[in-house]
């Protein structure tokens, strides 16, 4: 096997929200020699990452907002000099009963969790089918295809992204674009440790996953590389889950 057998080397790699999880895909990307830049809303998040990853580019900007996020996915495949992998990991979650919902509060996480996949898909897909290659990643979750109690809205962003992931995986492919989605289960990050700081819940969603432990922020990066590889060119479509077994049970 030859060192860059998954020819990951100078794979030019945009990847939207860099919290736990978009951290990991960078972390791991650039160590196999990609080549990496970030969008977040959150300066502070980027400021992190590229004091930790000095010249990586970093691009502040509301993922919610189209037209800057078009602008913001064209300036970033810029400076990389094209676009070859492009990775959307954002995602908000809030915890309540259907019954309960507002529609501020449904309409709100619909608009961060679908919409912002939308915008960038929509502007990182039309670089990459007109360069006749690329691949689409983006984070769904177990709780697409689970049915978990108070999480009415977040599992329809999640179900819906998904089916989205699969229409665009059918419109692109004969492009060379490949479109996949990751579905992790539970992971201590930003999103999920409020949650998990709650007395016994930990313990609770614990027990419910075969392997016996929650993910790690490392668990998404083998698959991710794979997803990413020109090695991976006829995988397309697919939900793959990255949960420890949580979806067998
Ligand atoms: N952590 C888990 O247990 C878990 C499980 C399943 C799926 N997921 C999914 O994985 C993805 C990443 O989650 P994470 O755990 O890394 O969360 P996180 O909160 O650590 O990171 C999310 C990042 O998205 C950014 N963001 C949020 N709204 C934005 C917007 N409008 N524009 C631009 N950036 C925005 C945040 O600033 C943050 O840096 C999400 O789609 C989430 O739903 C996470």
């Amino acid at each position: 096997m030859t060192a860059d057998w998954w020819g990951l080397t100078g794979r030019r790699v945009l990847v939207a929200g860099v919290g736990g999880l978009g951290r990991s895909v960078i972390e791991a990307l650039a160590e196999l020699g990609c080549v990496c830049a970030a969008l977040d809303r959150s300066a502070d998040t980027l400021d992190e990452l590229a004091t930790a990853h000095p010249g990586l580019p970093t691009r502040q900007v509301d993922l919610t907002d189209r037209e800057a996020t078009r602008a913001a996915v064209n300036e970033m495949a810029a400076r990389l000099g094209g676009l070859d992998v492009a990775v959307h990991a954002v995602g908000v979650n809030d915890r309540q009963p259907v019954l309960s919902v507002t529609a501020d509060a449904w309409r709100h996480l619909l608009t961060v969790n679908l919409d912002s996949a939308f915008h960038f898909a929509q502007a990182a897909g039309a670089i990459m089918t007109a360069g006749r290659q690329g691949r689409l990643i983006l984070f769904s979750s177990v709780a697409g295809t689970l049915a978990h109690r108070d999480h009415g809205a977040y599992a329809a962003s999640k179900g819906a992204l998904n089916q989205f992931a699969r229409v665009m995986a059918h419109e692109w492919a004969s492009a060379g674009v490949t479109v996949n989605t990751i579905a992790p289960g539970y992971t201590p990050t930003g999103l999920t440790i409020g949650h998990l700081a709650k007395p016994g819940v930990e313990n609770a969603l614990t027990g419910l996953v075969p392997a016996g432990r929650l993910g790690l922020v490392e668990d998404v990066q083998g698959v991710v590389a794979l997803l990413a590889s020109p090695r991976s060119a006829y995988i397309t479509g697919q939900v793959i889950h990255v949960d420890g077994g949580r979806t067998l049970v």
